[in-house]
Formats: C-alpha cells, sequence, structure tokens
C-alpha cells in the first residue's frame, strides 16, 4: 500500500526563545503551503506548543510534543501528561528519543509505559529506536532494535498498531552529520517491518509508517525517503531553518 510520506521536525530545546519560534512558524507556514502531498509536522518545546497551535491552524503543518509523562495528573512534579498535550493541538508525541534515554535515564521499560498513555489520549505515538555505534561495530544492531521494538509494541492491540510510527534513529547519526546509508536505512526498516509482519500481521506491518532519522539533510533526503521502507523522516538540526526543512519536505513530495 502507498503510506503517506511523514516528515517531522525535532526542534528539541530549541529555538531559544518564542521570537525565534515565531519566525520559524511564519516562514514554515508559507513554504509548506505548496506541498500536499506529505504530510509535515513540527515537534517545538513544550512551552511554545500553544503559540504554535494558534499560528498552525488553518494549515496543513501537524503538532507534536517531544515527550510525556504516562499519568494523566497528579503530584509527578515537572511532568506532562498526555491529554494536555492533546488539548495543546499536538497530533504527535515523540516516545523514547535517544537522548531522553541516553540522557535523562529512559527505558525500554517506561517507553512501553508511555505508548499507551499517548494512544489512549488520541495521541499518535513516533517510537524511537536505534543502536548506538558500539552496537552497531559489534554486529548488534538489529538485536537491539529488535529487543526496543518488542518491549515498546508488546501488548498493544492491533488497531492500535496501525496508527503508530515508529522512528529509526541509529544514536551515531544523530547531530554528527554522519547519515546512515540508504542502503544501512533500509536494511534496517524493512528488519523492523518484517519483525511486525511476524509478531501481528502483514496488513499491520504494511500500513506502519517507519521514520528515518539522523543527519537527514536537503542533499540526502530525497535518497533515502525513496527507498521502498522508508516512510519519512525525523529531522533534528535541519528542521530548525525554513529553507532546509522545505527542501526536504519537497524531496518527500517528489517521491511521493
Ligand atoms: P539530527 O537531524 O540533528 O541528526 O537529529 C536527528 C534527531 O534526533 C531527530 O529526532
Amino acid at each position: 500500500m502507498a503510506r503517506t510520506i511523514l516528515i517531522a521536525g525535532n526542534w528539541k530545546l530549541n529555538p531559544a526563545d518564542d521570537a525565534g519560534a515565531l519566525e520559524l512558524l511564519r516562514q514554515l507556514k508559507n513554504r509548506l503551503a505548496p506541498f500536499t502531498r506529505t504530510e509535515v509536522a513540527v515537534m517545538p518545546p513544550f512551552t511554545m506548543l500553544h503559540l504554535a497551535a494558534q499560528i498552525l491552524k488553518d494549515s496543513r503543518l501537524a503538532l507534536g510534543a517531544q515527550n510525556l509523562y504516562w499519568e494523566a495528573t497528579g503530584a509527578f512534579t515537572g511532568e506532562i501528561s498526555a491529554p494536555m498535550l492533546k488539548a495543546a493541538g499536538c497530533k504527535y508525541v515523540i516516545i523514547g528519543h535517544s537522548e531522553r534515554r541516553q540522557l535523562f535515564g529512559e527505558t525500554d521499560a517506561t517507553v512501553a509505559r508511555k505508548i499507551p498513555a499517548a494512544l489512549q489520549a488520541g495521541l499518535v505515538p513516533v517510537v524511537c529506536v536505534g543502536e548506538t555505534l558500539e552496537q552497531r561495530e559489534s554486529g548488534q544492531a538489529q538485536a537491539v532494535v529488535h529487543e526496543q521494538v518488542r518491549q515498546a509494541l508488546s501488548g498493544l492491540p492491533e488497531a492500535a498498531l496501525r496508527t503508530l510510527v515508529i522512528a529509526y534513529e541509529p544514536v551515531w547519526a544523530i547531530g554528527t552529520g554522519r547519515n546512515a546509508t540508504p542502503e544501512q536505512a533500509q536494511e534496517m526498516h524493512r528488519f523492523i517491518r518484517d519483525l511486525i509482519t511476524d509478531t501481528t500481521s502483514a496488513a499491520v506491518a504494511d500500513e506502519l509508517r517507519i521514520l528515518y532519522g539522523g543527519s537527514v539533510k536537503p542533499d540526502n533526503a530525497r535518497d533515502l525517503l525513496g527507498r521502498p521502507d522508508i516512510d519519512g523522516a525525523l529531522v533534528g538540526g535541519a528542521s530548525l531553518k525554513a529553507e532546509t526543512f522545505a527542501a526536504i519536505v519537497e524531496s518527500g513530495e517528489i517521491v511521493s
């Protein structure tokens, strides 16, 4: 089946202030208006979500958040819940980004708790998986990703799995300028899709979108997005400039 390409911009802890966010959002809205075949989402920091929702209403750009907590309310200082993100206008939420796993102690177990919370609130989880350089060089890349996917998806009903998005982000390719080759990315995406076929069904595996993330730039996007199992991109650095992000979206349009 033809899966609609999704290009999502993970802004991480950027830009420095609301004025920067406002400027970027306005530029994106203008530049992306002509593109209609590709789905596009931006994922700003929490405090910029309301502002972004206002600017993006009446546009084709969807909004996403970068993290959530699995409880809806309660004594959990510093946390943000799935219903809060939904109310702020989010459609997507990133779960288990490698920076959260490496810097903030997230594990496969916390990822597995966050996914149902997101789904219950009507958010689409963008579940991140990916191996470190050490794991790839010692031949464990597939085993690591297999375990991350297995733990993230176990116990989820088939209907939920169909809507979910997985992002394969090899840790060694994030923010390094060193992207996985289209062949390496395609190979891992195929591996993930086969895994989902084996554990659920070919129909679910065929519907579920698998994004690639890690140094996606205008000059490599088209080759990556042209591969049969790469259904979009989760873009970090290059999503912070309207020009580069729009060029990546344009690559998505060309291959759609
Ligand atoms: P870069 O595109 O900056 O490598 O970041 C990728 C990423 O982590 C997206 O979530």
